[in-house]
């Protein structure tokens, strides 16, 4: 990762720091320099003259408060990121739910999805196994605008080098020189949701696959501890989750998953 010079960082900001931890769950120290960079931007745009001031102006308003959440979170995502993972769910993990659950109709819910890249994917795969197209997949991001260009489905070319060649022509239509447009057929095959992952109920025993990748990076250890234990309800019996390839669940026996493989959790029968 590039170095970032550190920001000389004012007691009273470990004051906002913490304050804004017990208001939203995130952890500004995670990404230090580049949050606090951020942070800086945005105070100045809003004429903020204070970390009071502008902790005052965030908490007393939820529109201001969400665009300070969608300012922080960094959307960057791209199709079959970490591919090696997503040929394990298409060979192994996919066939194994299909087998025990004696059906073609499996949830899945991609928690963080971004600009789409992710749900997308796993659509695909949805569709390359014959699964039900009437349990779209569900999409939850926290981030309105990311959801927007989601459900538009235009992408460039360079997110794309991960898709295999084959199946270019069957899931997407070119759109101008570099830009493609996912087709229809799998648009509805996924639904996208507005949902904060660390405030919003979770259904119970729903889902047979959940995603989570590269989303937890701002989030307090308490946050992150309460999501996996959400997760944990949230899967059926024999349900998976899937973490990022940095997103080592520490405690995940003691939440009740076991491991079954690399950033891979299970919740057993
Ligand atoms: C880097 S993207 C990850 C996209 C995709 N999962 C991937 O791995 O390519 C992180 C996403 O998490 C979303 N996010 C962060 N905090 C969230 C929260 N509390 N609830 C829902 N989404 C959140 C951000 O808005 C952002 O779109």
């Amino acid at each position: 990762m590039r170095e970032e010079r550190p920001y000389p960082a004012p007691p009273e900001y470990d004051i906002f720091k913490r304050r804004v931890r017990e208001l939203t769950g995130l952890d500004l120290d995670a990404y230090k320099y580049q949050i606090h960079r951020r942070v800086h931007m945005l105070m100045q745009r809003w004429n903020m003259h204070s970390y009071d001031q502008f902790y005052d102006y965030i908490s007393k308003d939820p529109e201001k408060l969400r665009e300070f959440l969608d300012y922080l979170t960094i959307n960057v995502s791209e199709f079959f990121r970490n591919p090696v993972r997503w040929w394990h769910l298409k060979d192994v993990v996919i066939p194994e739910l299909v087998d025990l659950r004696k059906s073609k109709k499996l949830r899945f819910l991609s928690a963080g999805a971004a600009t789409g890249e992710e749900p997308y994917s796993l659509a695909m795969l949805a569709n390359e196994a014959n699964l039900d197209d009437s349990q779209p997949i569900d999409a939850w991001d926290i981030d309105v605008n990311a959801l927007k260009k989601a459900m538009d489905g235009v992408y460039h070319q360079r997110q794309l080098v991960n898709v295999p060649k084959e199946w270019l022509p069957r899931y997407f239509e070119p759109k101008g020189k570099e830009l493609y447009q996912i087709k229809d057929m799998l648009k509805r095959r996924v639904r996208f949701s507005v949902k904060d992952l660390i405030k919003d109920p979770f259904p119970e025993e729903w889902y047979d696959l959940i995603l989570c990748r590269n989303v937890v990076i701002y989030f307090s250890p308490e946050a992150k501890s309460k999501l996996y234990r959400k997760f944990y309800t949230a899967l059926r019996p024999g349900g998976y989750l899937m973490a990022g390839t940095t997103e080592h669940i520490f405690e995940y026996k003691e939440i009740g998953f076991i491991s079954p493989g690399a950033f891979l959790y299970r919740r057993p029968m």
